[in-house]
């Protein structure tokens, strides 16, 4: 294998390997490191079955089986379905995840490591591709933060709720999706996380807040607490921290969800499909 930096404020292409076939413990250990450090890796001209998916995702640790029950392969509950295509009448897929800034599984008490997705159909109008993934730096937002408030995150703690980006999706977004049922918010309640973590695989700081999930820092007043996370969303969002995956058909996108954010800009219409294969990782190697 052979990584090419994007030379931007993330991304590398993972050139020269075959992701069907099992990887070696070194190369392994290679794609960790490369992914603390690019954030974002891509590896093109990628043929995988729904099987092989699971298997290569399996190598970076427990996979997830969405509390959502939706889109999941029959025979393999860990791999979702991403699509807005419909088959006779029923949808193929989750039509519309990741479609706001979040971070993903920040509302589970073991956080996510990685996602990986296989882009099987891409829509592309004029020849450019739609349905970009955008991501934000968040080793560069932490260390963009003015040191004062740098200092008083140090010891606070924020609440994450999966509710939250599933009731903005509903209200905000206009999203078919029904409320979660009280059994689904019972399975996943708000859990607490520091605001700041020391990376595992860079050792270096990150800001651990995203817009889709925070709802409060735990240690200030409401008020003051709803003041610092208006303050640390648009910080985070600053164009200067962000980097756009462009998508081809048979890439396979695997990014950091400790050191990114990101989201899936929904510039397609349901006529031009995108589908894709996703298995979301715990980052149960680490803690
Ligand atoms: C996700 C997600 C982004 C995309 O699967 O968690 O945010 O571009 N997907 O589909
Ligand atoms: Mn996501």
């Amino acid at each position: 294998m052979q990584i090419v930096p994007e030379n931007k404020v993330l991304g590398a292409k993972v050139l020269h390997a075959d992701l069907s076939k099992p990887i070696n413990p070194l190369e392994r250990k290679q794609i960790i490191e490369w992914l603390g450090n690019y954030g974002v890796l891509a590896f093109s001209n990628q043929d995988l079955t729904p099987r092989q998916l699971r298997d290569f995702s399996a190598n970076f640790g427990e996979l997830e089986i969405n509390v959502a029950k939706v889109a999941q392969d029959p025979e393999l509950p860990e791999v979702m379905t991403l699509s807005n295509m419909v088959q006779d009448g029923k949808p193929l897929g989750l039509s519309d995840a990741g479609q706001d800034w979040h971070t993903d599984m920040s509302y589970s008490k073991m956080i996510a490591f990685t996602n990986i997705l296989y882009g099987i159909k891409i829509p592309y109008r004029n020849g450019k591709s739609l349905g970009n993934t955008e991501f934000s730096n968040m080793h560069a937002a932490y260390e963009g933060l003015p040191q004062d408030i740098q200092a008083s995150l140090e010891n606070k703690t924020i609440t994450h709720d999966f509710n939250k980006f599933w009731e903005k999706m509903r209200q905000v977004k206009g999203s078919t999706r029904l409320p979660l049922t009280p059994e689904q918010r019972k399975e996943k309640p708000p859990v607490i996380h520091p605001a700041i973590l020391v990376h595992p695989i860079t050792k270096r700081k990150v800001l651990y807040a995203n817009p889709g999930y925070s709802v409060r820092i735990n240690e200030l007043p409401e008020d003051e607490s709803d003041e610092l996370l208006a303050f640390l969303f648009a910080h985070q969002l600053q164009e200067k921290f962000r980097y756009a995956f462009d998508w081809e058909e048979k890439n396979v996108l695997m990014w950091d969800n400790m050191g990114t954010i990101h989201n899936a800009v929904a510039d397609y219409r349901p006529d031009e499909h995108r589908y894709i294969k996703r298995c979301q990782v715990a980052a149960n190697l680490f803690f």
